[in-house]
C-alpha cells in the first residue's frame, strides 16, 4: 500500500452496492478526521442530469455519442452549504443537489456510468481532489481504479432488501410519494449494472475490508471503521 503523505493523513477508499451506507459513514468519518468527504456517485448523478436535460436521456436509455460529444460542457463542482453543514453538487453552476437524489436520475445513472469516456473524465476530477491526501471518498470503483495505492479500503454491503428499505423511508420522511416495489426494482437493477458492466465494474479490491451492515447499527459500524483508521495512521 502507499506511504502516508507527511502530515499523516491518508487516503480512504469506501466502495459498495448502492444505498448501504457508504456516504453516512464517509462523512462521519470526513467529519471527525476533518478531512475533505468526496461523493464520486454525485458526479456521475450529475451527468445524468445533464443527460436527462439535453434530451440525450430517457425510458432508460442513453445516447452515448451524443453525450461524449458533450461532455466538456460539463462542469461538476462541489460547494460547501453553510445551512446543512455539508458540500452541494453543482452542475454548470447550479445547485442540483436535490435534483440529482430523485428517481429519473437513479433511473439513468448506471447506464451513464457504463460509458468509458465519461468514467475517465469523472476519474480524472476525483485523482487531482485527493492528491494531497486527507480524503474520504466512496463510489463503486475509486479502492480500484481512482486510489489503487488507498491506505485504507472499505467494501460496504448490506442485503438488497435492507438497502431499499432505508431508502424507502430516507424519502418518505422528506414526503416523498414512492412505492416499496420500485425502490427495491431500482436497487437490485442498479446491483446488476454495476457489478457486470465492463468499465470499472463494481468490485472488491483484494484488500479492501468487508463491512457487511445489514445487521449493525450505524454506531457499531463507525466505531469499527475508526479502529481501523487508527490502526493505519498510529502505527
Ligand atoms: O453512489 P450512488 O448511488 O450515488 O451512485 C450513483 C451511480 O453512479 C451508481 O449507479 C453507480 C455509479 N457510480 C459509479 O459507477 N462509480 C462511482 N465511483 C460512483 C458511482
Amino acid at each position: 500500500m502507499n506511504q502516508k503523505a507527511d502530515n499523516n493523513k491518508i487516503v480512504i477508499a469506501i466502495d459498495g452496492h448502492s444505498s448501504c451506507g457508504k456516504s453516512t459513514v464517509a462523512k462521519q468519518l470526513a467529519k471527525q478526521l476533518k478531512y475533505i468527504y468526496l461523493d464520486s456517485g454525485a458526479m456521475y448523478r450529475a451527468v445524468t442530469l445533464f443527460a436527462l436535460r439535453n434530451q440525450l436521456a430517457a425510458d432508460g436509455k442513453v445516447d452515448e455519442q451524443g453525450l461524449i460529444d458533450r461532455l466538456e460542457e460539463i462542469k461538476i463542482e462541489f460547494r460547501f452549504n453553510e445551512a446543512t453543514k455539508q458540500n452541494d453538487t453543482y452542475l454548470n453552476g447550479e445547485n442540483v443537489e436535490d435534483e440529482i437524489r430523485q428517481l429519473p436520475v437513479a433511473n439513468h445513472v448506471s447506464p451513464v456510468a457504463t460509458i468509458r469516456e465519461v468514467r475517465q473524465a469523472m476519474v480524472r476530477q476525483q485523482q487531482a481532489m485527493g492528491k494531497n491526501k486527507g480524503i474520504v471518498m466512496d463510489g463503486r470503483d475509486i479502492g480500484t481504479v481512482v486510489f489503487p495505492d488507498a491506505e485504507l479500503k472499505i467494501f460496504m454491503t448490506a442485503s438488497p432488501e435492507v438497502r431499499a428499505q432505508r431508502r424507502y423511508d430516507e424519502l418518505t420522511e422528506k414526503g416523498k410519494q414512492v412505492s416499496f416495489e420500485e425502490i427495491l426494482k431500482n436497487v437490485q437493477d442498479r446491483d446488476r449494472i454495476d457489478s457486470g458492466r465492463k468499465e470499472s465494474p463494481l468490485k472488491q479490491a483484494d484488500d479492501a475490508l468487508i463491512l457487511d451492515n445489514s445487521t449493525i447499527s450505524r454506531e457499531e459500524q463507525l466505531k469499527w471503521v475508526t479502529k481501523k483508521v487508527k490502526e493505519i495512521t498510529e502505527d
